[in-house]
């Protein structure tokens, strides 16, 4: 054999070799599963000004936008937060229990200019010392419009009290699609992965759009405390039109307790509810090395008592772990940053939005890799997340639908459709995670997967997913 015909073997064989490992992995790679359900491709509208869900409530003065958040670490405080228009009026909130005698809370005002908007008088109020598991009732608009709501406190902070919380993202403003998650089957407190109003879709990012959804939300946030997470559309940067403090409008409306979990910013911060430590995080904040957001979680992590809220929960707006073609990779910088600590902590699940469609994966990690090692795969992990993708709770920006092939094995269901879930915590060592898809008017359960505790039930859960 001439040397050239050598040659020309060995690389026949090379070539072979290669494209032998190429199906191979292809085999190997081709994991979870793709749903089948292809919803159908309408217009995407958001609902006009003038719709029934965005009136302005009647009355002198009225508060409007009425919503309410965890006020302190442990859930014996509420944040109530309103607007008035009129006149600042009073701050004042009047609230009760069937046991206990009417209280007053008095909070503080705030406004704000966007552009050529200017707020109306933004109320913020805490009220404290709440007893746990209790039904309280509350009044804002003292003096003008008194206007009456309520909420239920959670139980105390221990290791078995059972919660059921809602999970949601995106602004839900598409018309089609906003009853089913403003009035869920069962009421529940909503963990929000962020991107709210979506005012900077409009022109000069008008900021009458963040009141109208204020007011669209009301129905549901004035009762039910939703835990809120930054996301893109929160930044409202536009130095075109002289607007350069980013986060100027979400910071002055949607207030959250972030000190007293020692945090020096309302972006990233932890509370504990029942039986679940929740961390949020901001992808559109730093996170770099000794930079404020990783020294605080830096901090954070080694405090999570898990013998006393065993459920380890991570909010975020950008998914470190996403197979649409959209948004792909985008979280990829934060994943290096704070994977390997997600690892070390056993994070139980890490919930994102961004991306307009929903994919859950199975528990992997891919913190090998020290750039001389060429170890960048993602492997099975049972000290790790599962990551949730939940971005699709209606915009008009439409579903993604478009998805990378084929799908890796880490990526256990993926589905381009509008929809929401609720994550049930049972017990300390079980959790029922569902995902309902919204079709045509109905909620349709779509996935669903038995979650076990990593602190109390670390046994392998991704064979758990049914059918
Ligand atoms: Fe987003």
């Amino acid at each position: 054999m001439s040397v050239l015909g050598l040659a020309s073997s060995r690389t026949a064989a090379a070539i072979v070799v290669v494209l032998g490992l190429v199906l191979s992995l292809g085999v190997v790679c081709n994991g979870g599963k793709t749903s089948s359900f292809v919803r159908r491709v309408e217009k995407t509208v958001d609902m006009p000004l003038d719709s029934d869900v965005f009136k302005v409530p009647p009355g002198f003065n009225a508060p409007q936008q009425v919503h309410i958040t965890q006020g302190d670490q442990l859930g014996a405080a509420v944040i109530v937060s309103w607007v008035t228009v009129d006149e600042p009026g009073s701050s004042t909130v009047l609230y009760w229990s069937a046991n206990s005698k009417k209280k007053k809370a008095n909070g503080k005002i705030t406004t704000y200019k966007f552009y050529n908007y200017t707020s109306g008088y933004i109320h913020h109020t805490t009220v404290r010392n709440l007893k746990f598991n209790t039904k309280y009732y509350y009044v804002v608009g003292i003096g003008h419009t008194e206007r009456k709501f309520w909420f239920i406190t959670p139980p105390e902070v221990g290791p078995d009290a059972t919660y059921t919380f809602g999970l949601i993202g995106e602004p839900m403003t598409q018309i089609r699609h906003y009853s089913l998650r403003i009035k869920p089957p069962e009421g529940t407190r909503r963990l929000f992965v962020g991107d709210l109003s979506y005012a900077d879709h409009y022109p000069n990012h008008d900021n009458v759009r963040w009141d109208t959804w204020g007011r669209f939300i009301e129905r549901s946030v004035a009762y039910q405390p939703w835990i809120w997470t930054a996301g893109n559309h929160e930044i409202d940067f536009a130095p075109e039109i002289g607007e350069t403090k980013p986060f100027k409008p979400y910071s002055h409306r949607y207030h959250v307790p972030y000190e007293s979990s020692g945090s020096t910013s309302p972006f990233w911060y932890s509370i504990k509810r029942a039986s679940s430590y929740i961390i949020a995080l901001s992808s559109y904040s730093a996170y770099g090395t000794y930079i404020p957001q990783y020294t605080w979680l830096q901090e954070e992590l080694p405090k999570v008592n898990r013998s006393e809220a065993p459920w380890l929960i991570v909010l975020m707006h950008s998914p470190w772990y996403n197979s649409y073609n959209y948004h792909y990779m985008e979280g990829e910088t934060m994943r290096v940053m704070y994977e390997p600590w997600f690892v070390k902590y056993k994070v139980d699940v890490v919930f994102a939005g961004h991306v307009h469609a929903y994919e859950r994966s199975e528990r992997v990690s891919n913190v090998a890799y020290n750039i001389v090692n060429g170890i960048c795969k993602p492997v099975k992990d049972q000290s790790a997340p599962v990551y949730i993708t939940i971005g699709d709770g209606g915009n008009i920006e439409g579903l993604a639908t478009n998805m990378t092939e084929p799908q890796l094995d880490y990526s256990a269901y993926r589905e381009a459709s509008f929809g929401h879930a609720t994550f049930d915590i049972k017990n300390r060592t079980h959790a029922y995670y569902s995902w309902h898809r919204n079709q045509d008017g109905y909620a349709v359960k779509a996935d669903s997967i038995w979650f076990f505790n990593r602190f109390y039930h670390p046994v392998d859960d991704s064979t758990t997913a049914e059918p």
